[in-house]
C-alpha cells in the first residue's frame, strides 16, 4: 500500500489536546500510530542493519533512509508540521526538520547514553522502534519545558554551556539516580508516537544491557535561531 492511502485512513488529529499535554505533563502520546505490520517489517529491517554492522549503533539519517525503514515518517512529520503551526516564535524556521533513526547497540551504547542535552529543534517527535525487553528498558528522561524558546543564539549557547560539561552531567545524573522529582521516566513502547518541546526540554536515554538494541526513529522540527550570525561563525 502507499503511504499516502495509508496515512489517509487515519483519524484525525487533535492537535490542541497534544499541545496542550506538551505544555502541561511535558509529553503526548499517541498510542498504537504505527500500524503494527509496518512495526514488524521496520524492526526486521533494523535488525538486520545492525548485525551488518558488526552488532554495533547504526544511524539512518534523512527522508530517504528513514522512511525506507518506517514508511509513517511520513505522517510523524505531519503531525510535527501541525504542532508548529501553532508555535508563535520569530526566531525558528518551522520548516526545516532532521530526521535520524537511531539503533543503539554493542560497545558504542554508552557513549550515547545518559548524556542530558537540549535539542536545536523546537519540537521533537519519538516513535520507539524496538526497546529492550531484558535489562535497562532504555527509558527515556524529560525535564518537561526546563527554559523557554531564547530570544538570541548566544543565550542558547550560555545554556549549553552550562549543560554540556562533565560537572553538570554527573550532578544531572545523580540527580535522576536519586528519583529527583524534576525528573519525568517515560517507559516507551514500540509504535506509539511521543512529542515534547525539544529545545526546552532536558532530556537524555538510559542506556541499555549488553546484546539488546534499542531504536529509535525522530523527526525534529523548527530550527532555532536559523539567522545567526553566531551560529554561522561557529559552524563554518
Ligand atoms: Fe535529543
Amino acid at each position: 500500500m502507499h503511504p499516502q492511502d495509508e496515512t489517509s485512513r487515519l483519524p484525525p488529529l487533535d492537535v490542541d489536546g497534544l499541545i496542550a499535554d506538551i505544555e502541561t505533563q511535558g509529553y503526548a502520546r499517541i498510542s498504537g500510530f504505527i500500524p503494527l505490520d509496518e512495526l514488524g517489517r521496520a524492526q526486521g529491517a533494523v535488525r538486520g542493519a545492525v548485525q551488518a554492522n558488526g552488532g554495533e549503533s547504526v544511524m539512518l539519517i534523512g527522508d530517504e533512509q528513514t522512511s525506507a525503514v518506517l514508511p509513517m515518517m511520513e505522517r510523524v512529520t505531519e503531525v510535527t508540521r501541525l504542532i508548529c503551526e501553532r508555535v508563535e516564535t520569530r526566531h525558528a524556521d518551522l520548516e526545516t526538520t532532521y530526521k535520524i533513526v537511531r539503533c543503539l547497540s554493542g560497545g558504542s551504547v554508552a557513549q550515547h547514553s545518559m548524556v542530558f542535552h537540549f535539542d536545536s529543534f523546537v519540537l521533537t517527535a519519538l516513535v520507539p522502534v524496538i526497546m529492550p525487553v531484558r535489562g535497562s528498558p532504555g527509558d527515556l528522561i524529560i525535564a518537561p519545558n526546563t527554559r523557554p524558546l531564547r530570544n538570541s543564539y548566544a543565550r542558547n549557547l550560555l545554556d549549553k554551556l552550562i549543560v554540556d560539561n562533565p560537572l553538570t552531567q554527573r550532578i544531572l545524573r545523580r540527580m535522576h539516580a536519586g528519583g529527583s522529582a524534576r525528573f519525568t521516566r517515560l517507559h516507551l513502547a514500540p509504535g506509539d508516537l511521543y512529542l515534547f518541546w525539544g529545545y526546552r526540554t532536558l532530556h537524555t536515554n538510559e542506556p541499555v544491557d549488553g546484546g539488546e538494541v534499542r531504536c529509535t526513529a525522530l523527526v525534529h522540527r523548527g530550527r532555532m535561531h536559523p539567522d545567526s550570525a553566531l551560529w554561522r561563525a561557529l559552524h563554518r
